[in-house]
């Protein structure tokens, strides 16, 4: 029972659309009308500007943290922690208040990596922002950390169900990319 509340909490939380809510109440724009029509950092930033961007990825990658800490406060194993962010996420990308439609997971991910796995997180988004820096790409980015977090995860010697979640939502990640991935091997891709 506990596993459920922690799985309901944490989609509600995810599902609150942040980049939404900043982008109409601050910039007075509805980022699904602009750029790649993404609620994402990535958008916001694309269409509102870096402080756009920066304000939507922080409070993404909180989402995220709230939904692992939630899990945390049960006693126990890991699974609570991972549920809360694997559902954060979920609620993310498929969002409760936008009949399920939402962002690409990628902050939310980032969020809960943050407290699962701290150097997992420092190396991937390292690796991120060296490619999103020489390409402009931020989509190549994150699909590419998106592929090396279980890898990495596995490497560091972390639980099964820590290293489960990075695939779980390492696949998440990629398949909400598939217009992005499509638009990379045409050349046609939206730079940041
Ligand atoms: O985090 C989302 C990013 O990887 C791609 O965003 O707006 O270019 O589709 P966008």
């Amino acid at each position: 029972m506990d596993y459920i509340l922690v799985a309901v909490f944490s989609y509600i939380i995810g599902s609150i659309p942040s980049g939404l809510i900043l982008g109409r109440l601050f910039w007075h724009t509805d980022l699904r009308a602009h750029g790649s029509r993404n609620i994402g950092a990535t958008n916001a930033w694309r269409t509102l500007g870096k402080g756009a961007g920066i304000a939507v990825f922080i409070a993404d990658c909180i989402k995220g943290q709230a939904g692992v800490l939630l899990g945390l406060s049960l006693p126990g194993t890991p699974i609570a922690a991972v549920i809360g962010g694997l559902f954060a996420i979920i609620g993310h990308s498929f969002s409760l208040f936008l009949r399920f439609h939402g962002g690409k997971g990628v902050a939310t991910s980032l969020g809960v990596l943050t407290i699962l796995m701290g150097n997992v997180t420092f190396l991937v988004f390292a690796i991120w922002l060296i490619i999103v820096y020489k390409t402009r790409y931020v989509s190549l980015g994150s699909v590419t950390a998106a592929v090396l977090t279980p890898i990495l995860a596995a490497a560091f010697g972390y639980p099964m169900e820590y290293i489960l979640f990075a695939m779980l939502a390492s696949t998440l990640v990629i398949l909400r990319h598939r217009e992005n991935i499509n638009r990379l091997i045409r050349g046609t891709e939206n730079k940041i």
